[in-house]
């Protein structure tokens, strides 16, 4: 479901549930965000959130990984740490059970990476396999990061690979290398844990993890919701081996042109852009990596925070004063 959509089926939500009357509820009714979060006295609040989708690869205990690195995802882009988890399932009746094993298997083992504990969950008969998790995590309610607090001047690191949408449609037009695929898997398998302790050890000023609506779509909700501009170097977005040949050929997953009709008239220079870049900013991704806004005397410290727990980082650009985003 695209930005627009999902914002029409919410409003009712903040008609019935005013902000005034909730005042622990920190994150949640007013701008949109990754997850809730609810503040449970003056060191911890609750982080809350849930992510569930149909399968982006073969492997079934790949897309349990997957679909469970995704759900955290949330819970690492404010910051925080993943306490427990409840399984979403759907899966059809005559779906061997070994499968269906695989798939929880997957996504138990990346609950316990995460240093969490799967404590149950629901599953459903459903025409087409689904899987994910509700997740709950904590933060100190002062270290909360949000979509909102970017600042002009403040650089934009970014913590994985693009391309994870158009490899994925690759595959699934039989038209994908294994290598390319393997690498994808891998990162899409990978946890933002480690890039939100880093963050978190530096202090950043906002973040948000790139998922559906791509880097243009969820940077340009960062600017938005911070009331400043993005300008993005086009030449500095690090890409998964292969995408630029996949996009090139047509392999390009149905999201992008729902991204489009959302993003385009907010990206300065839309028209100018390389149709490849286009299709790159707004590729939509699964459990993809952290985009962060860092304080300029801030961005050494994070980038070697990130590189002693092993984690990849590129600069990607700036936040500027102004607004929408501006690719160059
Ligand atoms: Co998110
Ligand atoms: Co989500």
């Amino acid at each position: 479901m695209g930005p627009a959509p999902l914002a029409h089926v919410l409003r009712p939500l903040t008609e019935t549930f005013s902000a005034d009357k909730h005042p622990e509820l920190l994150v949640g009714l007013g701008l949109s965000d990754d997850a809730a979060v609810y503040r449970l006295n003056g060191t911890q609040a609750i982080i809350q959130t849930a992510d569930f989708f149909a399968p982006v690869v073969d492997d079934p205990y790949a897309f349990g990984a997957i679909a469970a690195a995704n759900a955290m995802s949330d819970v690492y882009a404010m910051g925080g740490q993943v306490l427990l988890a409840l399984n979403i399932a759907g899966f059809p009746e005559d779906l061997p059970l070994d499968i269906v094993q695989e798939v929880f298997q997957g996504g138990a083992d990346k609950v316990t990476e995460a240093g969490g504990v799967i404590a149950g969950g629901h599953t459903i008969q459903d025409e087409e396999p689904k899987y994910g998790l509700s997740v709950a995590g904590v933060v100190h309610p002062d270290k909360i990061v949000t979509k909102s607090h970017a600042r002009a001047g403040d650089q934009l690191i970014l913590t994985k690979p693009l391309g994870i949408g158009i490899i994925t449609t690759a595959l699934r037009n039989g038209a994908a290398k294994r290598e390319h695929i393997d690498t994808a898997v891998d990162v899409m398998m990978t946890l933002n844990r480690a890039a939100a302790e880093a963050m978190q050890a530096t202090g950043v000023h906002a973040a948000t993890d790139i998922t559906g609506y791509g880097l243009l779509g969820h940077g340009l909700e960062m600017a938005q919701n911070s009331g400043v501009g993005l300008r993005i170097i086009a030449e500095d977005l690090p890409l998964l081996p292969g995408t630029r040949e996949y996009a090139m050929a047509g392999h390009v997953p149905g999201g992008t042109s729902r991204n489009d009709e959302h993003v385009a008239p907010h990206i300065q220079n839309y028209l100018d852009l390389d149709e490849t870049i286009r299709l790159i900013g707004l590729d939509p991704q699964t459990s993809g990596g952290l985009l962060i806004a860092v304080a300029p005397d801030h961005t050494e410290m994070l980038l070697s925070e990130l590189d002693e727990r092993g984690v990849a980082a590129w600069r990607i650009g700036e936040v500027v004063s102004g607004r929408d985003v501006e690719v160059v």
